[in-house]
């Protein structure tokens, strides 16, 4: 097998791994009362994740709200959680390219996010609750 060949493979197999533990054991519900509205609301300094991430820039794909909506609908929801679930290690927050991408690189996150520093550390409540969600509790 070439070299090309061998990384699409593991590739696959890694992204089948993925998506199984995330059905597992990433809850749904709680995706949508906690974890979701932390993509709409405005932060000091930042803009809201929804801005950016309903155009396709990036693996983390939002549904756009609909017009006169102020949520989204039980269907976005599930596309909404199926993107953020495949950038999740379920039970693994550190391990989570969800929450180390926008997570300030003095705090041990990523050197670059579009976004910015979304959470200047793990301390921050907004970023506490993606961790909760991510651990399972
Ligand atoms: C000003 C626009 C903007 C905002 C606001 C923003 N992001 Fe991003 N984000 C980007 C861009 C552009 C990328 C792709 C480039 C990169 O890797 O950083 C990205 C990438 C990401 C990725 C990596 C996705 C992948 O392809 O692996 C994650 C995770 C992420 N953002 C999370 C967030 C979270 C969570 C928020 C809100 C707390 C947020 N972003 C707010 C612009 C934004």
């Amino acid at each position: 097998m070439t070299l090309a060949g061998r990384k699409f493979v593991t590739m696959v197999v890694l992204g089948t791994a993925a998506t199984v533990a995330g059905a597992q054991s990433l809850d749904f519900e709680t995706f949508r009362m906690r974890v979701e509205p932390i993509f709409l609301q405005k932060r000091a300094g930042h803009a809201r994740c929804v801005v950016c991430h309903s155009a396709s820039n990036s693996a983390f794909r939002l549904q756009p709200i609909d017009k006169g909506a102020t949520a989204w609908t039980e269907e976005q929801s599930r596309r909404n959680f199926e993107s953020v679930s495949r950038l999740v290690k379920p039970g693994d927050p550190d391990a989570s390219r969800f929450l180390i991408h926008p997570l300030s690189p003095e705090a041990g996150g990523d050197k670059f996010h579009g976004g910015g520093r979304q959470f200047a550390s793990k301390d921050d409540p907004d970023w506490q609750i993606l961790a909760a969600w991510v651990r399972g509790k």
